[in-house]
């Protein structure tokens, strides 16, 4: 999300009870069973629409609700984001994927009242050895954030590991779309930073939830959004984008993913 959705939320619980993590964890495990269904069946020459119908028809099967459908405009279940989209590509019939393309399903539940959230990349037949090591690289700079995660330590290590991380590989980090908090709504307090500095950012205590849901550039770091739709943000050199993300809970001794 971006800073400027963050502004407009108000009233937002940070620390939640042992039942609403309880909530979270359920509405977390149709999440991953959804992605988990996506990943089984894409495949080439199907397009992003086909997604948008599997997330939609396998999170109503399980008596959820897809959190992006009709969210602040957005029009469709799932965010498919191909090759240099960043984030928030809108699922449609002309979008066919083909060998070679590498592209984020990112997935959200709401289940009895409660949100979750995970993305994955999925490479398309054939990719090309660049694209793999980016699509790798992005799922193992969400590892080097989550062992950040523990309790009393400022949430800017976790994005400062996470950007450390992606540089030590030759990628850059977009900085002005970042995670959130997550569980009560979709979109909470903390905004999450994956360039932030150590030392910086609220406190990790238990109970706090939120995503690890860096967008790792093979090139710079500047995006834009598409004017046609409000939503679709691409790379502004064009170069390919990867994103992996978790929803993860602070715990008195480390962290628990709730779904990925
Ligand atoms: N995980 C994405 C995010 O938190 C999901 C966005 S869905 C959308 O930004 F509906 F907001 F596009
Ligand atoms: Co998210």
């Amino acid at each position: 999300m971006t800073r400027r959705k963050r502004i407009l939320k108000t009233g937002n619980v940070l620390v939640k009870s042992t039942a609403q993590l309880e909530g979270i964890r359920e509405s977390g495990r149709i999440n991953t069973a959804v992605l988990d269904y996506v990943q089984e069946h894409i495949c080439a020459g199907i397009s992003t629409e086909e997604i948008d119908r599997w997330v939609y028809e396998q999170t109503t099967r399980a008596g959820g609700v897809p959190a992006p459908l009709n969210y602040e405009g957005f029009p469709k279940s799932v965010c498919t984001s191909r090759n240099q989209v960043v984030c928030h590509g809108i699922p449609n019939e002309k979008e066919i994927l083909k060998e070679g393309d590498i592209i984020n399903v990112d997935v959200s539940t709401i289940y009895n009242g409660y949100f979750s959230d995970a993305s994955r990349m999925f490479c398309i037949g054939d990719v090309s050895e660049d694209k793999k090591r980016l699509v790798q690289a992005a799922k193992e700079a969400v590892q080097a954030g989550l062992l950040e995660v523990k309790p009393w330590k400022p949430l800017g290590d976790m994005g400062h590991a996470v950007h450390m991380y992606a540089m030590s590989r030759g990628y850059s980090v977009v900085e002005e779309i970042g995670g959130h908090g997550v569980g009560l709504q979709f979109h909470e307090e903390p905004w999450v930073s994956y360039v932030a500095a150590k030392g910086t950012g609220e406190i990790m205590v238990p109970g706090l939830v939120f995503t690890i849901e860096p967008m790792i550039n093979m090139g710079g770091p500047e995006v834009y959004v598409d004017d046609s739709n409000g939503w679709t943000v691409y790379t502004e050199d064009g170069m390919p984008s990867a994103q992996w993300e978790v929803t993860v809970a602070v715990t008195q001794d480390g962290y628990e993913i709730l779904t990925r």
